[in-house]
């Protein structure tokens, strides 16, 4: 296995604390703070004239580079502040007069099923069996000619059970539906091919282990099944040309910049340009397999303690989410961060995501700090 251990120094964090809840926040890389100066470096010195060349050129840098993490090809990539607003955006495309159910589970995450609540759909939640996954059969059985889209995670983040996101693309599209896939806690995590899955969205975003912070997100749209669609909350960056200024007519873009909306903010771009120098240095196999290995590590571990961890049950389905038992989890992570282990509070669970970056000595140190008292 590739040993990744050298990119440990890259995050001061781990001068002075283990961390190990990349599924809530990535640590902040030297490379994005570097991105950071730069990007403050080139306001205060030309202001606006940034935008003509090097912040306009950034914008397209990200797009490209999210696109290649994913195997998506240019113009398939729009940029968003939140994964809740391009949900927004995705749901403002969609007529659901004609198709008024929307499949979507317990397990997402809520913005998910927030955008669908208030709206005037027929809005079917899926419930988990076991609280870790939901079986195809539940979306098999849910959706139906009458539903306009099944919106679903890569991975639940709360068990970190990876979903099988081509069969729940495949159902959809077998009835004329069409999906969307939150991917926050996937790409990054997970090495992803989004075309060859055969969904139709696919979003994820910096925050967390893709390394960027907080206000940047990407939607990949399928070009083939997608291009049709025009939403209506939108804005000048999803104009075919902005820079015509023109208030009497909107020609959305003919590519993905369709289902932009206004200004991006720029520092997070560049905080993400330099989490995806060291992502794409890592390389998404070897994170894989880093990751995978460590997880497992954590949860053989754990299990050996006597703790209960609630993740998938074979280790193909599971991911770096470890979701472990606790009767006061806010108390124990406070607790533990007094001590220096930086992990989540989850309703019932102390939450622990290791990274390529962790060692298997970080979890164990939090296991052995860990305790019930
Ligand atoms: C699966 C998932 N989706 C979405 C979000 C956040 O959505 P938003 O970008 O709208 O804050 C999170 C966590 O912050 C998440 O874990």
């Amino acid at each position: 296995m590739t040993d990744l251990t050298r990119f440990r120094d890259d995050f001061p964090i781990f001068q002075h604390t283990t961390y190990l809840n990349s599924c809530s926040l990535g640590p902040l890389s030297r490379q994005s703070r570097g991105r950071v100066m730069t990007y403050l470096d080139q306001w205060e010195r030309r202001g606006a004239a940034n935008w003509y060349d090097v912040w306009w050129a950034a914008l397209e840098e990200l797009r490209t580079r999210y696109g290649a993490l994913i195997g998506a090809r240019p113009g398939e990539i729009a940029l968003h502040p939140s994964v809740s607003s391009i949900l927004g955006v995705i749901a403002s495309a969609l007529d659901t007069t004609t198709r008024r159910r929307i499949v979507t589970t317990t397990l997402d995450f809520p913005t998910v099923p927030y955008q669908w609540l208030p709206r005037d759909v027929d809005l079917v939640l899926l419930e988990s069996p076991d609280g870790v996954s939901i079986p195809l059969e539940l979306f098999e059985r849910a959706v139906n000619d009458e539903t306009a889209l099944v919106v679903t995670s890569h991975v639940y983040f709360t068990s970190g059970a990876i979903q099988d996101i081509a069969a729940i693309g495949a159902i959809a599209r077998r009835h004329g539906a069409l999906s969307v896939i939150d991917g926050y806690q996937g790409v990054g995590q997970l090495p992803l091919n989004a075309p060859a899955s055969g969904v139709d969205f696919y979003c994820s975003g910096g925050l967390k282990w893709l390394l960027g912070g907080t206000g940047v997100c990407f939607l990949w749209a399928n070009a083939e099944t997608t291009h049709g669609l025009v939403p209506s909350n939108t804005g000048w960056f999803a104009h075919k040309d902005q820079f015509a200024f023109d208030p009497r007519s909107f020609t959305p873009h003919d590519d993905a910049r369709r289902f932009e909306t206004g200004t991006p903010p720029l520092l997070p771009v560049y905080t993400q340009l330099g989490g995806l120098d060291v992502l794409e240095a890592a390389g998404a196999e070897a994170i894989r397999a880093t990751t995978a290995a460590l997880t497992e590590d954590l949860i053989a571990e754990a299990r050996a303690r006597g703790r209960v961890p609630k993740v998938a049950a074979n280790a193909v389905d599971r991911s770096a989410i470890v979701m472990l038992p606790s009767a006061d989890p806010k108390r124990d992570v406070a607790r533990l961060a007094d001590r220096g282990f930086i992990v989540d509070a989850r309703p019932g669970h102390v939450r622990v995501s290791p990274y390529f970056y962790n060692v298997v000595a970080d979890h164990r140190a939090f296991l052995e700090a860990f305790t019930d008292d």
